[in-house]
């Protein structure tokens, strides 16, 4: 059957101070659900794999508050990175070992950090996409764009791949990461793209030899940790390699290079995705009170009188008030307070770069 691996990394910049380094956007409960995203993530992955074939690759410093969320992920499916080296280091690492447990092992990867709704979409795209991984290609899930967004990795649409047990899945002609605004812009009128959702489906040993051919350093490299994975070598060969790994995301590295070859599928998604981005998406997902700021967190803390379009989040642990200001957003934690609008919600990261510059 089906394994999953989840890299759970990146700090989740634009939702700073809620997100930090230390306490990143997949351990928060960004939905007032009572379950954090990589809770939902592992809730949503369950029916499709089974306990003992979820993954978790993450940092050292994530492992312990990871494995407090998680109580049923099991310890030999943690991966913890001695430092982030994006996601096909990640990814790549656990293919590898799995590889090496089970050699036709298709591997489904998720990111940790994304809001979905629609279970049974959810499943029966997943279900398609693994049909598909199991004729050997690199299998993406396509959303239907909103907007020309420039944080997306874009994918083009070709036949149908005609395979009677995933009807929905087509083939790619083009993979293209994160365009520039001119070129999303291009994309979104042909009406022929779709949003990468940041999921792959592909057999283990397919994974790996694209990478072979696209970054064989690295390839290398994994594979010589995965050799030492289960020995008593782990650690010692772990750390002296892990250092030396290039730092490249998946879609660099295989996704845009493997479309060109026509390796590429995409089974098109019926459900609802958000990456929950910024403070202006994640205020998009939560209930609004006609004419009143959104609020996550605890209501009873929250005191607006005309405050339209904006979001109030009450994580310091005293009561905002807001009076006549409209799409600001509010986020005060312990440590800082942030006040914005929901235009400049993207721009949150270059703050967090003058705070880290300060220190
Ligand atoms: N363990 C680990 N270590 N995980 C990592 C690291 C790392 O160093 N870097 C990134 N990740 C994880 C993230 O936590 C997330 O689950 C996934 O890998 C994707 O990384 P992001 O940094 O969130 O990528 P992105 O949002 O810029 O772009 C990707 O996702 C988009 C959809 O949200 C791409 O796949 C795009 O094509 C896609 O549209
Ligand atoms: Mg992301």
């Amino acid at each position: 059957g089906l394994w999953c691996v989840v890299p759970a990394g990146g700090a989740g910049t634009r939702l700073w101070p809620l997100s930090r380094e230390s306490y990143p956007k997949f351990l928060l409960d960004l939905t007032g659900s009572g379950r954090t995203l990589i809770q939902s993530t592992w809730d949503r992955l369950l029916p499709l794999a089974g306990s003992s074939q979820l993954m978790v690759v993450t940092g050292g410093a994530h492992v312990d508050p990871v494995m407090g969320q998680l109580p049923d992920l099991e310890e030999a499916n943690v991966f913890a990175e001695p430092s982030p080296k994006e996601s096909m280091a990640a990814i790549g690492l656990a293919a590898a070992v799995l590889k090496r447990r089970d050699p036709d092992a298709v591997l489904g990867s998720f990111a940790a950090d994304h809001i979905i709704s629609g279970r049974d979409a959810f499943e029966s795209a997943v279900t398609e996409a693994v049909a598909v991984a199991k004729a050997g290609y690199l299998v993406t899930i396509g959303i239907a764009p909103s907007h020309p967004s420039t944080g997306f990795g874009y994918i083009k649409l070709g036949e149908s791949l005609h395979q009677p047990d995933a009807p929905n899945a087509r083939k790619v002609t083009e993979f293209k990461e994160k365009p520039d605004a001119r070129t999303a812009s291009a994309y979104l009128s042909t009406g022929n793209y779709r949003w990468n959702g940041g999921m792959f489906v592909v057999k283990a040993a397919v994974l790996m030899d694209l990478l072979k051919g696209t970054v064989p350093a690295l390839h290398d490299g994994l594979e010589k940790i995965a050799d030492a994975w289960d020995t008593p070598a782990r650690q010692s060969v772990l750390h002296e390699i892990w250092p030396t790994l290039d730092k490249i995301a998946i879609d660099h590295a295989v996704a845009e290079p493997a479309a060109r070859s026509g390796k590429v599928a995409v089974v098109p998604a019926t459900f609802g995705w958000d990456d929950v981005g910024d403070f202006s998406s994640l205020a998009d997902l939560l209930p609004a009170e006609k004419g009143e700021a959104r609020i996550l967190g605890d209501p009873n803390m929250v005191i607006t009188e005309g405050q339209a379009g904006g979001l109030v989040i009450p994580a310091g642990g005293r009561p905002i008030a807001c009076l006549g200001v409209d799409d600001v957003v509010v986020v005060d934690t312990q440590h800082v307070l942030l006040v914005t609008t929901r235009a400049r919600a993207q721009d949150v990261k270059k703050m967090v770069a003058r705070v880290k510059a300060r220190k």
